[in-house]
């Protein structure tokens, strides 16, 4: 994602600081990557690193990586930097947020598409948008000159005073597709016919739609959040989600911050969550 953004951002405008503190080496650039945007041709783009606080900070890591990379980078960032959180599911954009309430933490919830078919090669894959919110209350003075800025990209950027409700309306799509396709091992739209899913999915959705409502106070009937997640299924139906993919590649994956959080929030609300908690730890069973 950081990478897409940084894609379409003027050229010397982005900077690329490490999830762990580093020594840059002199003159060699942080990354060099082929971009191909969604129309017109390839480009390659050379990020440096950033050496002086910048004006923004976009937090582009894995959800589980976000606290330790912000940690390890917050020295050098001014106080009153906003600081984007861009991560999939939900949980660590809280933790952020009530780590550092002092600090303008915005949190993004976006659709767009990329991918990397290959190493050093990052591509467009399809036109989305995205939604910027405030989390802390510093953050709501920063909000207009936040959007502006992202929205130099040429992306379409949208502010969104309420998003939590967004993050969540994320979160039921995350919930819905990504464990089953790392379990069943297939792609998207494959899970729609499969008996694993079918057995699940309605009582998935129920607890969903509890936990939602006691969380955030949002009314979302179950068959709705089923038919979000369906059509979604389909659109996206050859592609293999995000957690399928770390599964294949041994890597960590983000269900603590999907179906874990939504078992964590039904525990301490009063909402039974045996479909979230069944998928949370089948995850965790596979992993290596
Ligand atoms: O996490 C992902 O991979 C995607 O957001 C999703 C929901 C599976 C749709 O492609």
């Amino acid at each position: 994602m950081g990478q897409l953004w940084a894609g379409y951002l003027a050229a010397g405008t982005v900077t690329f600081a490490p999830r762990q503190g580093h020594t840059p080496e002199t003159g060699k650039p942080a990354l060099t990557y082929t971009f191909q945007p969604l129309e017109g041709p390839e480009a390659v783009v050379t990020v440096p690193y950033l050496l002086a606080s910048p004006s923004l900070l976009m937090v582009t890591t894995k959800a589980g990586d976000t606290l330790d990379a912000i940690e390890s980078n917050l020295h050098d960032i001014v106080p009153d930097t906003p600081i984007v959180l861009f991560q999939n599911g939900m949980g660590c954009q809280q933790a952020v947020a009530e780590r550092w309430p002092q600090r303008p933490i915005l949190a993004a919830s976006t659709t767009e598409g990329a991918n990397r078919p290959a190493p050093g090669c990052t591509v467009h894959a399809g036109k989305g948008e995205t939604w910027v919110g405030p989390l802390t209350k510093s953050a709501t003075t920063h909000l207009t000159r936040v959007v502006t800025a992202l929205g130099t990209s040429g992306l379409t950027v949208h502010a969104e005073k309420d998003i939590q409700s967004r993050l969540w309306d994320k979160l039921i799509i995350n919930a819905g597709i990504n464990a089953f396709t790392a379990i069943l091992d297939c792609p998207n739209g494959d899970i729609l016919a499969d008996p694993f899913y079918q057995e699940h999915i309605d009582e998935l959705c129920d607890e969903i739609s509890t936990v939602m409502k006691r969380d955030i106070g949002k009314d979302l009937p179950s068959i709705t959040i089923r038919e979000r997640i369906e059509t979604v299924a389909r659109k996206t139906a050859r592609n293999t989600s995000s957690m399928r993919s770390d599964r294949r590649r041994g890597r960590p994956t983000e269900i603590d911050f999907i179906n874990g959080y939504i078992a964590r929030r039904g525990h301490a609300l009063g909402v039974d969550v045996p479909a979230n908690q069944m998928l949370t730890n089948r995850i965790k069973q596979l992993l290596p």
